[in-house]
């Protein structure tokens, strides 16, 4: 009866089992409803480690955080990339990048640490200065004017902004035509435009692609990716100029080491625009809603930025924007760094996964051991470091400075039952698969709210305005989006 129901029984060193009321969706539903709560009180009755069937597939969760060493380390029982990258053929439509299936032999892991990191930071950075100035001032996207306040939403604000900003910065700009500048300028503005409102209509359906269900279901989601992938065929990113190392790169190796027909190519291209945007728009909402909500934050970051202008000698002048803020004076930047790691810790729900290879034992750090059963997934489910009452005192409440020391300086001492973690904060994964683009992420959004609040005043147009809910839907993918916008105003500073 328990094959036919496909129902599994612990067996002697397993963890302990739920199988969930319903047969191959198993505890899917609970799970999906509320993450954090469901395993919660799982742990509560099981410990350290329990096993949920989800969706046909047997979790191992792992609460431990003392324990998520034996996970995060690349051990040869664990395996990565079969989940990663199942999941963006899935989702995106492109041909296997896993080289044992044949298809390239590029090594991505490679591709992205050379191109978003160490040498290729400090270009990705100035560039994105140069855009976010531009479109913040220059361009139309917003219409800014030191008489009047402008009122919008601050995701949908952070939505235009960051995305339009971040798009030029990978995607580059297309060639200009001399002689008919403003139509070049209305073209390029048309195409960004559309990129911005076909990467929305996909990106509402993702959690449902990854989930399994099959793209061919949402026809203007569909529709919505294709038109993406069109913009980015060979053809017309060669047309672009000031590329990014990484879209270059990715080219270059899409064309040499691969066999991907031309549409599978564009679509790699669609997924690394999906993987800058996708966290980094709710992420700039969370830390500027937060940041403008607390009248103390705000004091404190405008003091860094004007400190770190200062220092460098620049002045801000609208008319002609042109400030810099380099990868040194970036990292030295704390207030804006906890300002932002702080609302990450807030909305962060990502789900680190690692499937067996092989039956193994995994050794905890109170020295249990459990058998796990080859192709089982092994995971780790950070919201509930982040919300953890022990390691977070007061964890729901935001504290701007959370992540400050006595010396206004980073905070990395955390404690769990009097011992230091290793492991307290993690929105963007850990281990090998540790998000390659967290250092431009971070440095873009510390740029977004420097210049805000360099050029603008801000306000809530409601000061008591609640903290919006969390949309669970997107639970397990990354920083969660806000169940609603909130309106805020904004105008040029009286001085310019
Ligand atoms: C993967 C978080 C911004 C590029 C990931 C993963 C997470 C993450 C959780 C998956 C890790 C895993 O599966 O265990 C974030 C957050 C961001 C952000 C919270 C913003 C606040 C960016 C940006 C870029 C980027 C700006 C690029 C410009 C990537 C890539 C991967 C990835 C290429 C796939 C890596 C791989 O599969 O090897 N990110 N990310 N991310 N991210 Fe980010």
């Amino acid at each position: 009866l328990w094959l036919v129901l496909g129902i599994r029984r612990r067996q002697s060193g397993e963890p302990p089992v739920e199988n969930g009321w319903i047969p191959y969706l198993g505890c899917a539903l609970q799970f999906g409803g509320n993450p954090l709560e469901f395993l919660r009180s799982r742990q509560k009755k099981y410990g350290h480690i329990f096993t949920c069937k989800i969706a046909g597939e047997y979790v191992h969760f792992l609460c431990d955080p003392f324990s998520y060493h034996a996970v995060i380390r690349q051990g040869r029982h664990l395996d990565w990339k079969k989940f990663h990258f199942s999941a963006s053929v899935k989702a995106f439509g492109h041909e296997s990048m896993d080289p044992s299936h044949g298809y390239t032999t590029e090594n991505l892991h490679q591709t992205f640490l050379k191109t978003l990191q160490g040498e290729a930071l400090p270009s990705l950075i100035e560039t994105m200065m140069e855009n976010l100035q531009t479109v913040m001032l220059q361009s139309d996207t917003l219409k800014v004017t030191t008489s009047s306040w402008e009122v919008d939403g601050i995701f949908a604000f952070c939505y235009k902004v960051m995305f339009e900003s971040g798009y030029l910065t990978l995607f580059g700009k297309e060639l200009g035509n001399g002689d008919k500048i403003q139509a070049h300028r209305d073209a390029q503005k048309a195409l960004v435009l559309n990129a911005l409102e076909n990467f929305k209509e996909f990106d509402k359906i993702f959690p449902a692609l990854v989930a399994g269900l099959p793209i061919h279901v949402f026809k203007s989601a569909y529709s919505a990716r294709e038109n993406l992938a069109k913009t980015m065929l060979h053809e017309n990113l060669s047309k672009r100029e000031n590329l990014s190392d990484l879209i270059s790169l990715r080219m270059l190796l899409n064309d040499t080491l691969s066999t991907f027909n031309d549409i599978s190519k564009a679509r790699t291209h669609v997924a690394l625009l999906w993987a800058s945007q996708a966290n980094t728009l709710p992420a700039t909402f969370w830390a500027l809603f937060y940041m403008i909500r607390s009248p103390e934050a705000m004091t404190a970051a405008s003091q860094e930025v004007k400190r770190v202008l200062e220092n460098s000698h620049q002045k801000a002048d609208p008319m002609n924007p042109q400030l810099v803020l380099t990868r040194e004076q970036l990292d030295n930047m704390p207030v804006l760094d906890s300002i932002i790691k702080e609302a990450m810790r807030l909305s962060s729900a990502s789900l680190n996964v690692r499937v067996a290879k092989e039956d193994f034992l995994l050794h905890l750090d109170n020295k249990e051991s459990y058998r796990i059963r080859k192709d089982d997934i092994l995971a780790l489910y950070p919201q509930m470091l982040h919300f953890d009452p022990e390691i977070y005192d007061d964890p729901l409440t935001y504290k701007y400075d959370r992540f400050l020391d006595e010396n206004g300086l980073e905070k990395t001492n955390f404690y769990r039952d009097g011992r230091k973690l290793r492991y307290y904060y993690m929105p963007f994964g850990s281990g090998v698969t540790k998000c390659p683009g967290r250092f431009f992420a971070v440095h873009e959004i510390k740029q977004f709210l420097s210049l805000l609040l360099t050029y603008f005043d801000m306000e809530l147009l409601d000061s008591s305005v609640k903290v919006p809910l969390l949309d669970q839907s997107r639970a397990g993918l990354g920083i969660l989006q806000p169940t609603y916008d909130v309106d805020f105003k904004y105008r040029l500073k009286s001085q310019f």
